[in-house]
Parts: structure tokens; C-alpha cells; sequence
């Protein structure tokens, strides 16, 4: 297990080389969709992760947002999100990271976010707690929603589906405050050090929450969907919180009205 999170960190530090090296300077940009964009630097980051990960495991299977992918026998899988926050990365906007979990047997044991601008480190392993650069952190103990410091984020089609503007409308105006800052793994992590109280998004991708969901539930948070029920990194809705305010928000995302 050491050995995994050692190879999680240090490929998250070395694609957060790549990252931080070419922030600032010109971009090739895609669109995978009207809004949804991939630069080249995505792609390069996560053949960074791939080929570390491949050198030492070439037998387990890869789940990569840039498609890196690969099938394997083992149980073992890594999930890669190269860099979570990509829109705010093409704009300049430091609020980036990348992001890797491993899951054996269909279970997430081990998860590392790395923020290369803050030098930001946050793993968790399966029952071993979560930490932030070495040192254990854990959830908030914010009780009351009115007092919450909460995040979300919309999913790239909003504008055909726009459920989560009714959610927002509603969070708003029960909590002290909602960010909306263009990472979802980063917003993950925030939860796991206390600075967010609580965290929900809809149609994210597996990327985008395995190691954020593990660096929650290891600092003591809740992970379920709108429901309260559980949570699956391939289902589409994630709630997570300091547990403490957890039924609160479930009963907000119920309302129908907003
Ligand atoms: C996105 C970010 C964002 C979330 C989007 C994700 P990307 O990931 O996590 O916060 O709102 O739904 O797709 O595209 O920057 O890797
Ligand atoms: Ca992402
Ligand atoms: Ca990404």
C-alpha cells in the first residue's frame, strides 16, 4: 500500500511539473463541446501519470479522462483525472489540480489530488485517515446549514439541462455562502480540510470524484447521492459533507421548488 501512495504522489507532483511550466504560456485549445475544452497540456500531463503508473504496474488496468486508457485482470484500476479544472487553467485562473485514485475490486483504497500552485498535497488511503502535505486533516464541525460554507459546480451541457441552477437558487439562500470554483476534486479536498462544509454536483465522471470521494469519507465526512443513499463514483449526483449538515442538504436537494 505504501508503494501505491508513493507512486500516486509522485506522479500527481510530476504532472503538476508539466502543468505548472506551461500555465501562462500560449495553449493550444479543443473543444470537446460548445464549452467543454481540453488543451494540450491535459494530454501531456496524463501521459506523465500513464506511463509512471505502467512502468511499475503494467498489468493493471488505467480509467484516463484523455483516454490513455487500458483494460486489465487484476482487480487493480487507476483513475486519472490529469487536470481537474481545466477551464480555469486556459483562462489563468489558479485554481487547478490533477487527480488519481486507485480502486481494487471495485472499491477506491487509495486517493492523491496534488495543486501544484499551493504545493498541495492531499492523499487518503482506506482507513488510514487523510492528509494534507504529511499531516492529518479532518471535516469541519459546522452544525447548522445557515452557517455552511458550501461549493458546487454545473456540468458542461447547462444549458440543456439545468437542474442544478434550481439547487443553487436554493443552497443560497439557506447557507452562509456558495462558491462555484471550476474543480471538483479541489472542492473534494476543501471539504476534507475543513475549509468547504459541504459539496454537491451533478454528472460528474468517475475522474472528477474518486480520490476526492475517499479524501472526504477519510476525514470524516459523508459521500451518498441527493438521497442520502450510496454513493457510486460512476453515478451522476454526488453529495458530500462534514456529515453534520448532510440530512440538511439532502432535504434541500428534495424541493422541488427554486
Ligand atoms: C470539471 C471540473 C468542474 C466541474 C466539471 C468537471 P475538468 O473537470 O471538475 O469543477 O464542474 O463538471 O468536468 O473538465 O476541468 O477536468
Ligand atoms: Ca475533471
Ligand atoms: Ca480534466
Amino acid at each position: 500500500m505504501k508503494d501505491f501512495l508513493k507512486l500516486a504522489s509522485g506522479a500527481a507532483r510530476q504532472a503538476g511539473k508539466v502543468v505548472n511550466t506551461w500555465l501562462g504560456n500560449r495553449r493550444r485549445i479543443e473543444y470537446k463541446g460548445e464549452i467543454n475544452l481540453v488543451t494540450v497540456i491535459d494530454r501531456r500531463a496524463e501521459k506523465v501519470i500513464v506511463k509512471l503508473i505502467r512502468a511499475r504496474y503494467p498489468e493493471h488496468a488505467i480509467l484516463a479522462e484523455e483516454g490513455e486508457g487500458k483494460k486489465g485482470r487484476t482487480g487493480y484500476k487507476w483513475i486519472i483525472d490529469p487536470l481537474d479544472g481545466t477551464t480555469n487553467y486556459a483562462h489563468g485562473y489558479p485554481c487547478f489540480c490533477s487527480s488519481i485514485a486507485l480502486e481494487r475490486d471495485g472499491e477506491v483504497i487509495l486517493g492523491v489530488v496534488y495543486d501544484p500552485l499551493r504545493d498541495e498535497l492531499f492523499s487518503a488511503e482506506k482507513g488510514k485517515g487523510t492528509y494534507l502535505n504529511g499531516k492529518r486533516i479532518s471535516v469541519s464541525s459546522t452544525g447548522k446549514l445557515i452557517r455552511s460554507f458550501l461549493a458546487t459546480g454545473f456540468n458542461y451541457d447547462i444549458k440543456r439541462d439545468q437542474r442544478n441552477l434550481k439547487h443553487f437558487r436554493n443552497f443560497i439562500l439557506r447557507s452562509q455562502a456558495v462558491r462555484r470554483d471550476g474543480s471538483a476534486a479541489l472542492d473534494l479536498c476543501y471539504l476534507g480540510a475543513g475549509r468547504f462544509d459541504g459539496f454537491w454536483e451533478l454528472k460528474l465522471s468517475p475522474w472528477d470524484v474518486a480520490a476526492g470521494a475517499l479524501i472526504v469519507e477519510e476525514a470524516g465526512g459523508r459521500v451518498t447521492d441527493f438521497r442520502g443513499r450510496e454513493f457510486s463514483i460512476y453515478s451522476r449526483e454526488i453529495l458530500a459533507s462534514n456529515g453534520r449538515i448532510h440530512q440538511a442538504m439532502v432535504r434541500v436537494l428534495q424541493r422541488s421548488d427554486g
